[in-house]
C-alpha cells in the first residue's frame, strides 16, 4: 500500500474522493469504496443537505439516535435526544431520569445568556490614554456595526457592551476589545464574528484618522478577531432535591449512608482535578449527547464547560451536592452558549426533528433541558459508583458488542448473557466460552 500526495482532491467528485481512497489507503478497495457507499443516504435531496455542512465528504458517518424518556424539568415532562455511541449512557440518563419523576423532577433556571468576543490588537498609544478616547471610539465601533447589529436588535439582541483593555503581561502593547453580545435564539457565532471583524476595520480606520490621536498614536495592528468560547456569563443551573429518606432502599439499605458517600464523591470531584476530569466527562456524556442530537457545537459546549471547572485556578467539578437537615440536593451550574435557530439546528433533518421532540425550545429553555440532562448523567454516574460499581450496567453492553463482535448466534448470546451474569466479563472470557458453548 503506497500512500500518496494529492492535489486537487477538493476538486474530485465524491466518487472519485471514494475511489481515490480506497485505492490508495484501505486493502480491499473495491469492498471498502462500496461499503463506504452504502451509508449514503438513499433520498438525494437529504445527501445533499448533508454534504453542504462540510466538504470533502464520501458518505456519512451514523451513530446511535436515542431517547430518554421521563425526565421531567421544571414540571414538564420530556422525552431527550441523544446522539451518542457509548453504550449504558442512553440506559443511565433514562434511569435518573426515572427515578427523579417520582422525587420532583429536574429544576433549571438561566442566570444569564451573556455572550462574548475579542478584537487582539497592538497600539502605540499609552493605556492612561484610553479613559479619554474611549467613549468616542465606542461609538464609533457601535455605529459602523449598526449595519449587522441592526437584525439582532429587531430580535432582542445585539451588541451589549465593550471593554477596552490593556494586558501588558502579554506584550507592552498589547489591547483587547472585549465586547459582550446578546444573540436570542441563535448561537451567535457568525453574527459575533461578523461584528468584531467589523469593529477590527473599524479601529484601524480610527488609528489612521481620528484627529484627537497625536501622530504617536496612530500605529496599530490588528492580530486577530474571533468570539470567545468562554462565555460564564452565558449560565445556566440545574439542581435535584429531596428528603435523604426518599433514597431508603433504593440506593442501598439506608438512605442517609448514600447521601454522604454520594456528597463524598462529589467533594473529591470538587478538589482533586483526577478525579474531576473524569467526572466532569460523565456529566458531558449526557450534555454532548443532546448537544450533538439538536445540531449544535459540542466542541464549543466542552472548552467553555472545561474552562469554567478551571476558574477558580484549579480544574473541579462543575457540579455541587449538599446533605444538611436531612435534604438531599445536587446542582450542576455551566456555562452553555446554544442556538435552537441558525447553524444546522433546523437545517440538519433530525436535529430539526430533535427540537421538535423537545417542543421547539427557546435557546434559554434548551440550556435548561441540556443542564438538566447533563446533571442526570452525573447523577446516574455517582450512584453507580458510590453503590454497585460502574461496571455491573456497562458489561450488559459490553458482552453484547463483545458477542456481536464475535458473531454469535441469537442462541449462543442468550446462553452467554445467563453465563456472565455473576462472572468478569473480558473478550478472552467470552471468546472461551463461545469455544466450549
Ligand atoms: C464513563 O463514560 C463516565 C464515568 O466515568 C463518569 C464518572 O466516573 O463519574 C462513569
Amino acid at each position: 500500500m503506497t500512500q500518496q500526495i494529492i492535489n486537487g482532491f477538493s476538486r474530485l467528485s465524491k466518487d472519485e474522493k471514494l475511489d481515490w481512497v480506497a485505492q490508495q489507503f484501505l486493502a480491499d478497495p473495491a469492498e471498502a469504496a462500496r461499503e463506504i457507499a452504502g451509508f449514503r443516504h438513499a433520498d438525494a435531496e437529504v445527501q445533499r443537505v448533508l454534504d453542504g455542512f462540510s466538504e470533502n465528504t464520501i458518505s456519512n458517518f451514523p451513530m446511535p439516535f436515542g431517547i430518554v424518556p421521563n425526565l421531567m424539568l421544571n414540571g414538564r415532562v420530556y422525552a431527550v435526544p441523544m446522539v451518542i455511541e457509548e453504550s449504558s449512557v442512553v440506559a443511565a440518563a433514562s434511569g435518573a431520569a426515572k427515578f427523579w419523576l417520582d422525587r420532583g423532577g429536574f429544576h433549571a433556571e438561566v442566570v444569564d445568556t451573556v455572550k462574548l468576543g475579542q478584537v487582539h490588537f497592538c497600539w502605540s498609544g499609552r493605556p492612561d490614554r484610553r479613559a479619554a478616547l474611549f467613549p468616542a471610539l465606542r461609538e464609533k465601533l457601535r455605529a459602523e456595526a449598526a449595519a449587522i447589529t441592526e437584525n439582532m436588535e429587531k430580535r432582542g439582541g445585539g451588541l451589549l457592551d465593550m471593554e477596552w483593555l490593556h494586558l501588558p503581561d502579554i506584550a507592552p502593547d498589547y489591547y483587547q476589545l472585549r465586547a459582550s453580545f446578546e444573540t436570542r435564539d441563535s448561537m451567535g457565532a457568525n453574527f459575533i464574528n461578523s461584528v468584531l471583524e467589523q469593529m477590527a476595520a473599524s479601529l484601524e480606520d480610527w488609528a489612521a484618522h481620528d484627529p484627537a490621536l497625536t501622530s504617536e498614536e496612530r500605529n496599530i495592528e490588528i492580530v486577530m478577531s474571533i468570539l470567545s468560547n468562554y462565555t460564564p456569563d452565558c449560565l445556566v443551573r440545574a439542581w435535584v432535591s429531596c428528603p435523604v429518606s426518599a433514597f431508603d432502599g433504593v440506593c442501598g439499605d439506608s438512605g442517609a449512608d448514600f447521601a454522604r458517600r454520594f456528597q463524598l464523591a462529589v467533594r473529591i470531584a470538587e478538589e482533586d482535578p483526577y478525579r474531576a476530569a473524569t467526572h466532569n466527562k460523565g456529566i458531558f456524556n449526557g450534555i454532548d449527547a443532546v448537544v450533538l442530537a439538536t445540531g449544535n457545537d459540542f466542541r464549543a459546549i466542552e472548552a467553555c464547560g472545561h474552562a469554567y471547572a478551571a476558574r477558580s485556578g484549579r480544574y473541579r467539578s462543575l457540579s455541587h451536592c449538599e446533605v444538611a437537615d436531612g435534604q438531599f440536593h445536587f446542582q450542576l451550574h455551566l456555562p452553555l452558549a446554544l442556538g435552537t435557530v441558525g447553524g444546522l439546528t433546523r437545517l440538519h433533518p433530525l436535529a430539526r426533528r430533535s427540537l421538535e421532540l423537545l417542543g421547539n425550545p427557546t435557546a434559554a429553555e434548551l440550556m435548561q433541558i441540556v443542564a438538566a440532562t447533563g446533571l442526570a448523567q452525573n447523577f446516574a454516574a455517582v450512584r453507580s459508583l458510590v453503590t454497585t460499581g460502574i461496571q455491573q450496567g456497562h458489561m450488559k453492553m459490553h458482552l453484547q458488542n463483545i458477542l456481536n463482535h464475535l458473531s454469535a448466534t441469537p442462541g449462543q448470546s442468550e446462553e452467554a448473557h445467563r453465563y456472565f451474569a455473576d462472572k468478569i466479563v473480558s473478550f478472552s472470557a467470552v471468546r472461551a466460552f463461545l469455544g466450549e458453548a
